[in-house]
């Protein structure tokens, strides 16, 4: 009997450490995976910063210099369009004549600082100076 309740007891303990070893197996076994997952993650996050794949960075960088059409579009042609305050239209080769005589570094120069009603890069000081040269470009192109 005594010999009985001693087998008992050594099964006993071999299921507990069994069970110890099964759950330490799984507890390694999920962190592993853990850093499977890190792993799996950390090559898309670099790709993120490189500015490549990532929607928000994406935006981030598309965010450059913007086109000469994109410019005048969104600004020149408010006045330029409509030739509001007198501005010469675009494509009108009248009004432009007398301005592309002027040379385009004046016609450059006119443009960033301003000159009359015409406001200092057409009012939006974020403009780079390139950004207001392409305009004027897009604009003269249209309008020998
Ligand atoms: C608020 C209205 C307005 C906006 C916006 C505007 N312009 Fe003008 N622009 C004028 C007017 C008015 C003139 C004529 C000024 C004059 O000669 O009296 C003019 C003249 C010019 C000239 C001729 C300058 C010269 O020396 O003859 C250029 C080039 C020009 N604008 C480019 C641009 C560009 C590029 C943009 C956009 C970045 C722009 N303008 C936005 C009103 C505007």
């Amino acid at each position: 009997m005594k010999h009985n309740i001693q087998v008992a007891r050594i099964l006993a303990a071999a299921a507990v450490l069994g069970l110890g070893l099964l759950i330490a197996a799984q507890a390694s076994a999920s962190t592993v995976s853990a850093d499977t997952i890190a792993e799996r993650l950390k090559p898309s996050g670099e790709l993120c910063l490189q500015g490549m794949d990532c929607g928000g960075v994406v935006e981030a960088v598309a965010a450059g210099p913007q086109s000469a059409e994109d410019v005048y579009n969104g600004l020149c042609m408010s006045c330029h369009d409509t030739g509001a305050a007198g501005a010469p239209k675009r494509g009108d080769k009248d009004a432009w004549a007398p301005r592309l005589e002027q040379g385009m570094a004046t016609l450059y120069d006119h443009s960033i600082n301003g000159i009359r009603g015409m406001p200092a890069k057409g009012g939006n000081p974020k403009l780079s100076d390139e950004e207001v040269q392409s305009a004027v470009d897009y604009i003269v192109e249209a309008s020998r």
